[in-house]
């Protein structure tokens, strides 16, 4: 099973991941603070994260998560969309964006 550190501001947190889930779907199974204001349909940039280690490995954003990305803040070359990406064989590091940690945050008014 691929490995998946994520990287919050306060925290690493690394976890078993099934190929072919989201790596939002991971983040919301391990208590991950990866906003989803839409729900995991390409339609916010809330998952907006940084893929700081195993890019190479999936495959490139479509349309659709480019166009979307377009619409995020510091956007870097290493953005993804973490409703968009699916796990697959490799390990991956993966660096929680601002813009997705106080969405999160929004959702979980408890939690701050
Ligand atoms: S959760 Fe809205 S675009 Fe990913």
């Amino acid at each position: 099973m691929p490995k998946i550190r994520f990287i919050e501001p306060d925290r690493i947190l690394e976890v078993e991941a099934k190929a072919g889930d989201t790596l939002l779907e991971v983040a919301e199974e391990h208590g991950v603070k990866m906003g989803s204001a839409c729900g995991g349909v390409c339609a916010c940039s809330a998952c907006h994260c940084w893929i700081r280690a195993g890019l190479p490995s999936l495959p490139e954003a479509e349309d659709a998560e480019s166009d979307r990305l377009d619409m995020a803040f510091d956007v870097r070359p290493f953005s993804r969309l973490g409703c968009q990406v699916r796990v697959g064989t490799a390990d991956l590091t993966v660096e929680l964006t601002q813009e997705s940690i106080t969405t999160w945050f929004n959702e979980h008014p408890d939690q701050r």
